[in-house]
């Protein structure tokens, strides 16, 4: 059982069943480093894991599904390509080093062994700080209090500390405790780990290496400081095979305290150029590191900054405001502060997905990091900069030119997508996602040396590939032959979303060179490149029938209402919430046209209310929300129609995607952008917040569920902080340079501190 207790995050008792599920529940981490919610005492296959972003390995994924219908066969599944399918770039799982394993007169503290008197897992958001405390007993009557409290540092991405405390509550004997590294792991059940060697007297170190073709390193160094009532114990024995451990044994009796103080450090091939680096680096890290408390204290001092400036206050509602908390320290924890790698589907909480970048970065999680943590967006653009020689390599292949993003890329930018699936390939809406996180970015932090530096060239070479992967027909530019946001329909014409989000991202890219057409670089678009991008944005086709309705695609209305349903073996492990024959069908997998009602805002080309609400009205009725993409969606439109409980409804569900296991598969890491859009629910949906470059936008809609919400965004280097109470928004900031605010369509100057506006 999950719930909130004093604002964080508590498990009241021992799950055999949902360890795996809480496991990637209580990943704690820093951005470098995922440390899933495994226990000290062993980590399970499939429940423990340890990743570094960007360390990476060659893993063997075995495919066997049962294309058992006819769209299974004809869309879903290239089946040629099943046969050629084997291998995948996947994250690595690294040696555990959280174990901690203690014996009572030789008993094994297990909790799925003897009796577990009292158990209170909590992770608390405004910390990141992960903490067991159990009362066990063996078996026999012999009871142990147990305290575990572990957090990744945000002081030094390459720590990890923990804290053990065991005490004999009624009984005197031989407590034992082992702490080092658990070796034996694997990765999506393989062993891709190969260790190279073993170290150290005062810190261990345990040295690895991929087992693939990259052959990348790491180093694992560990530090134990036993204490027994508040003094120095040293180690009795060093355990080296595959647990590589110090091992502790003292005879306790009631009223004694054994602690032990453990700092874990890691280096990579990511981090440092040989091996003999890594070892240095992670033996110097764990040799400097303080007691539990001190180390805590430094995190603070870094993390707090990250919380408060990410944190909404909801009062009026506990739960809310836990589970919303819990999201965004999950968010938080999903970016990493260099631009090896960027924001990936699952954070670093599973193997799951791989640890590839899809499009939830650009759309779903960047707008996070834009309002609140511009440092950190600006990393995971420059991840798609470091992409863009590879991206054209991608076109090329394709015989188009520019630039054409994967629709999943690694550390490097070529195509990740497993080969079997059709319609990832035809995700071609990426590239304009991808050109619309540079544009938001830039928007709204004014940031111009990233724009003219990076982000220019990176528009310019995606305007090359619509150049040349635009069909003009009937009069219009059209985009045949994709498959949308909505992977339940493969094989379309003019998907919406898509044409629209090409239409808006080339009319901001021809903005921008006019604007700057001194400072382009050689790379700009020539004269008949603009001439032919300005006649795309006039003429490509969006959209739109004479009653207001926008279809999905070409002929989306002829097709059936209902779901027709055949076969039945393996659709459900493809995300589909029934065997359907999709293609036959209108119900979708999550939103297309509704992300541009939503989390798309393209300025001056708003849609109309009533447009807005029939397409509210009839994309929800088929949406079957098989992506948890879906929820964030669904809760900005409810809080726009004014359908507070639905808002609620989704907004819950958004940041409690994996808390409730909407989706039957938490155990494999969370998701990401859904959490991410907790924050997005509030801040667009209830604030009606967007920004552009003249202004911030502002249409709030009222929530009676909540006394008053409180967060804090950045426009242009300016922090300002809103708040919602009852019917009244009022925006507060501490620099004197005046900002436009354009109030349901009311322009105004925010010239004082303070400016309150009556919805
Ligand atoms: C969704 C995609 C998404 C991917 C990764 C899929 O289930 O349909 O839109 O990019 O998951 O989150």
């Amino acid at each position: 059982m999950l719930k909130v207790q004093n604002g964080k995050l508590t498990e009241t008792e021992y799950c055999i069943e949902a360890e795996g599920k809480n496991a990637a529940i209580f990943t704690t981490g820093n951005g470098y480093m995922g440390v899933r919610g495994s226990f000290e005492e062993f980590g399970s296959i499939r429940v423990q894991g340890i990743y570094v972003r960007g360390y990476i390995g060659t893993i063997i994924e075995i495919m066997e599904p049962f294309p058992d219908n006819e769209y299974m066969k004809n869309f879903y599944f290239n089946e040629e390509k099943l046969k050629d399918f084997e291998k995948q770039e996947s994250v690595v799982n690294l040696s555990d080093f959280l174990l901690v394993r203690i014996s009572v007169d030789g008993e094994v503290f297990y909790p799925w062994k003897g009796k577990i008197l009292s158990w209170e897992r909590t992770l608390d958001p405004k910390t990141g700080v992960l903490e067991r405390k159990v009362v066990w007993d063996n078996g026999s009557g012999k009871q142990t209090r147990f305290l575990f409290r572990r957090f990744a540092s945000y002081e030094n991405k390459h720590k990890y500390c923990m804290y053990v405390s065991v005490s004999p509550l009624n009984y005197s004997g031989k407590i034992k405790i082992l702490s080092g590294i658990d070796t034996k792991v694997k990765t999506c059940g393989q062993k891709i780990l190969r260790e190279v060697g073993k170290f150290g007297d005062e810190v261990m170190v345990q040295q690895v290496k991929t087992a693939d073709k990259y052959g990348f390193e790491a180093a694992i160094g560990v530090k134990n400081e036993f204490r027994l009532n508040g003094k120095n114990a040293d180690k009795t024995e060093r355990e080296c095979n595959c647990l590589f451990a110090d091992i502790l044994e003292k005879q306790v009796s009631p009223g004694d305290l054994l602690e032990l103080n453990k700092t874990a450090c890691i280096y990579t091939s990511r981090d440092c150029a040989s091996i003999e680096e890594m070892k240095d680096s992670a033996q110097e890290l764990c040799l400097t590191a303080r007691a539990f408390e001190e180390e805590l204290k430094a995190h603070l001092a870094k993390y707090r900054v990250l919380f408060e400036k990410t944190d909404i206050e909801i009062e009026g509602d506990d739960e809310a405001q836990g589970y919303l908390r819990y999201a965004n320290y999950q968010t938080i924890i999903s970016a990493c502060d260099d631009s090896v790698h960027s924001l990936s589907a699952k954070g670093l909480t599973g193997e799951r997905y791989n640890g590839f970048v899809w499009w939830d970065c650009e759309i779903y999680q960047l707008p996070f990091f834009i309002y609140t943590l511009p440092e950190l967006a600006e990393q995971a653009l420059l991840y798609r900069y470091r992409l863009l020689k590879s991206s054209k390599e991608n076109a090329a292949k394709d015989g188009l030119g520019g630039a054409k993003y994967a629709f999943c890329s690694s550390v490097t930018g070529d195509e990740r997508v497993w080969i079997y699936a059709r319609h990832p390939f035809l995700q071609i809406h990426i590239n304009a996602d991808v050109a619309y996180g540079i544009i938001n970015y830039y928007r709204v932090t004014g940031n111009l040396s990233f724009l003219l530096k990076y982000g220019l060239e990176m528009l310019c070479e995606i305007a090359r590939y619509w150049i040349s992967r635009v069909q003009f027909e009937n009069g219009r530019y059209e985009l045949k032959n994709v498959t949308g946001t909505d992977e339940h329909h493969l094989y379309v014409d003019n998907d919406a979303y898509t044409n629209y989000l090409v239409q808006f991202t080339l009319k901001k890219t021809l903005e921008y060179l006019d604007r700057f057409s001194d400072r382009a670089g050689k790379w700009r678009l020539n004269k008949e490149e603009i001439a032919k991008v300005q006649d795309i944005v006039k003429k490509i086709y969006l959209p739109l029938e004479d009653n207001d309705l926008i279809p999905q695609f070409d002929g989306y209305f002829n097709l059936s209402r209902t779901l027709p349903v055949a076969g039945g073996s393996s659709a459900k492990s493809f995300q589909m919430k029934q065997s359907g024959l999709y293609h036959l069908s209108q119900i979708i997998k999550q939103p297309d046209v509704m992300l541009l009602f939503s989390y798309i805002y393209r300025e001056d080309e708003k849609f109309t209310e009533q447009q807005y609400a029939l397409n509210w009205d009839y994309y929800e009725a088929m949406c079957e929300t098989a992506s948890s993409l879906s929820f964030p969606v669904h809760a900005i439109a409810s809080a726009d129609s004014s359908r507070m409980l639905s808002f609620y409804k989704y907004f819950l569900d958004s940041v409690k995607i994996d808390i409730d296991d909407l989706h039957n598969c938490a155990w494999q890491g969370v998701h990401s952008g859904c959490l991410a859009g907790g924050w997005i629910s509030i801040f667009r949906g209830l604030f009606g917040i967007n920004m552009a470059e003249n202004a911030i936008y502002v249409e709030p809609n009222f929530m009676p569920l909540w006394k008053k919400i409180k967060l804090s965004f950045e426009y242009r280097g300016i922090r300002i902080e809103a708040t919602l109470e009852g019917k009244t928004l009022t925006f507060e900031k501490t620099s004197p340079q005046p900002l436009e605010i354009v109030f349901r369509g009311k322009e105004m100057l925010f010239e004082q501190q303070r400016l309150q506006l009556a919805l």
